[in-house]
């Protein structure tokens, strides 16, 4: 039987959420879209970028408005968001914080970024105690032509 899905994610400027809107399609997922309060984050890439680290350095992850379902009901966790400084964007920090501890599924990650995503998924999988698997990483410019890519990696989680 196919796992059961739940798709969470944060996107700053839209990419990603093109990504988990085509994960939904493939995966018939609920998908739900991490979101923080107005203004804790600048229109401008340097300054959130700024802002981020200032968030990390403090340990004050932003606060997500969502209302999260119970994630012991999932099977699978897909979790995506761009990639800001070679990490898992705040708000996504603020979920991986979010998942019960003695969260049984699986974390399987999936972001976006300019291309310099190598340390991702390592960065990604410390965040949590839960188990994560390969994601599946994109970049914006190439994005369009991914259907396939993404098809194939939902194939493999299942
Ligand atoms: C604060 C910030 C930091 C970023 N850091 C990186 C990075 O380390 N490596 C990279 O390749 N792209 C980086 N980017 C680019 C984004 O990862 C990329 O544009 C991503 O696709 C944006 O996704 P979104 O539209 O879902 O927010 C950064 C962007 C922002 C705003």
């Amino acid at each position: 039987m196919a796992k059961k899905a739940l798709i969470l994610y944060y996107s700053w400027s839209g990419t990603t959420a093109k990504m988990a809107q085509a994960l939904q399609k493939v995966s018939q997922a609920t998908a739900i879209e991490l979101t923080v309060k107005p203004g804790t984050f600048s229109t401008d890439m340097y300054q959130t970028s700024d802002i981020a680290k200032q968030q990390l350095a403090t340990e004050s992850l932003p606060m997500l408005n969502n209302q999260l379902p119970d994630l012991n009901d999932y099977d699978l966790l897909l979790v995506g968001g761009p990639v800001w400084s070679g990490e898992p964007a705040t708000p996504v920090q603020q979920l991986l914080k979010q998942v019960p501890a003695n969260y049984a599924g699986i974390i399987a990650p999936f972001y976006t970024s300019a291309g310099g995503d190598e340390q991702y998924q390592a960065n990604f999988q410390k965040l949590t105690a839960a188990r994560v698997v390969k994601g599946l990483g994109l970049s914006g410019s190439s994005f369009s032509n991914e259907t396939t890519t993404i098809n194939n990696w939902w194939k493999q989680l299942n």
